[in-house]
């Protein structure tokens, strides 16, 4: 019986100990490799593991530890790379990023509508997608000296006739320890609106010096003929009459000049009230009736019946309406077939706008000149001669003028037609 029974309880006692490292060895030890393999694939979500056996325990609490470390760095990780995305993204400046081999990294979304980079560029070297000898420039003196390098663009979009001017700004991206820059930040700002203003503003000066040189120098050369001995009495009027015609031509730059800039700079109140036009159109054909007879010139006054009265400036409104009919007397003539002139000034209501029409029987003026007519001294065929005494800012008056109120001013003429000029003034209240 004892024979028998002894390699029972060895088989019993084997089965036993199977199934104790079974349950108690490998079965854990399973599901902290599961949780491993978990992390190793990036999932970072709380451990939570059945009882363990003592000598699993510091491992499990390891386990777990790591866990929750690696859960936390990965969300300071996203916040920080979310932070960088957005702050890159929402930028104006165009920015670009490229490693220390001047490849390109990363470029944000400013840089792309700047550059109009359609392709997609991240791999590729920033000569082979920046064709500028000035970028270049830029770029090698940063990676030469590691110092903050600038230089300004003029770039043109392939594809593209616009021509941009950009500021570069190029940095090395270095960490501190480290000797070498692990590549290069490059911050464009788009200066392009500031040069052209900056271009507008020397013409404007340019313009504005040529304008008063003439007057003055004739003024000047007269004065010395006074200052001469034998002066007749005769010359001395010639001369005074002369400097008199073009002191006032001084003084009525300065004033269109002055019009003009506190126009611009909304520096002017409108003293506005309820108008009506017949009469102030009426006013400004008689103040320009020796113009007119003096031009053979027959001004012709049409307003459409039940015409509203408009809120305006009635003195600004008048000016603009002066400019435009001393323009259509001066520049409306002579006509080319030698026809008699004739200017028709006519006001209508035009849905909730009141409309006052100049329109002569004049030369016209060519379509490449008309985009430009409202300039600051613009005159058609760059006039410098002045055959006809303008000085090309009565138009510029006008445009503001009429802006202030809340209107348009409309042109409409071609060459041998004569012109229409049409100001478009909103009723008011
Ligand atoms: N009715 C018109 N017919 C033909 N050309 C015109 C007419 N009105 C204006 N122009 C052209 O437009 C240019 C600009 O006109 P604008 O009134 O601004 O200047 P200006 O008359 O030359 O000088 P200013 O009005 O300052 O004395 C003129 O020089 C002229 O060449
Ligand atoms: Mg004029």
């Amino acid at each position: 019986m004892e024979e028998i029974a002894k390699p029972g309880f060895f088989l019993l006692l084997a089965a036993a100990l199977l199934w104790w490292a079974a349950a108690v060895v490998v079965m854990p030890a399973r599901e902290l490799l599961a949780v491993l393999q978990r992390i190793a694939r990036g999932d970072f979500r709380p451990v939570i593991l059945g009882e363990m056996p003592f000598f699993y325990r510091g491992a499990a609490d390891a386990l777990r530890v790591t866990a929750e470390t690696l859960a936390k760095q990965k969300v300071m990780l996203a916040e920080e790379e979310f932070s960088i995305t957005t702050i890159l993204e929402s930028m104006t400046e165009g920015v670009v990023i490229t490693g220390a081999d001047l490849r390109i990294r990363q470029v944000n979304k400013a840089a792309v509508s700047m550059f109009d980079l359609g392709v997609r560029v991240s791999g590729l070297l920033l000569p082979e997608v920046f064709m500028s000898h000035e970028l270049q420039g830029v770029a090698q003196r940063v990676a030469q000296t590691g110092q903050v390098q600038r230089g300004e663009l003029d770039f043109v979009i392939p594809g593209r006739s616009e021509r941009r001017h950009l500021l570069v700004t190029a940095a090395a991206l270095q960490s501190p320890e480290k000797q070498m820059p692990d590549g290069f930040l490059l911050v464009f700002h788009d200066v392009t609106r500031l040069r052209e203003l900056e271009a507008v503003r020397r013409e404007f000066v340019a313009n504005v010096s040529h304008e008063f040189r003439t007057p003055l120098s004739i003024i000047n050369g007269y004065l010395e003929t006074l200052g001469e001995e034998d002066v007749d009495r005769k010359m001395m009027q010639k001369s005074i009459s002369v400097m008199r015609r073009h002191a006032d031509r001084l003084n009525s730059l300065i004033e269109d000049l002055l019009t003009i800039s506190r126009m611009e700079e909304k520096g002017v109140r409108l003293e506005t009230r309820r108008t009506s036009l017949e009469p102030l159109l009426r006013g400004v054909i008689e103040q320009l009736e020796r113009e007119s007879s003096e031009r053979e010139v027959t001004v012709k006054l049409e307003i459409a019946a039940g015409l509203p009265e408009v809120a305006v400036d009635p003195y600004r409104i008048e000016q603009a309406f002066s400019n435009l009919l001393v323009n259509a007397l001066r520049h409306g003539n002579p006509r080319p077939d030698g026809s008699p002139g004739e200017v028709v000034v006519a006001a209508a209501l035009h849905g909730v706008e009141v409309m006052v029409s100049f329109r002569d029987n004049g030369p016209g003026i060519p379509l490449a000149d008309q985009e430009h007519l409202f300039e600051r001294f613009f005159r058609v065929g760059g006039d410098r001669a002045r055959q006809t005494g303008g000085t090309g800012l009565g138009l510029s008056i006008v445009k503001n003028v009429v802006q202030a109120h809340g209107g348009r001013v409309t042109l409409s003429s071609s060459p041998g037609e004569g012109s229409t000029f049409t100001i478009l003034l909103p009723l008011g209240v």
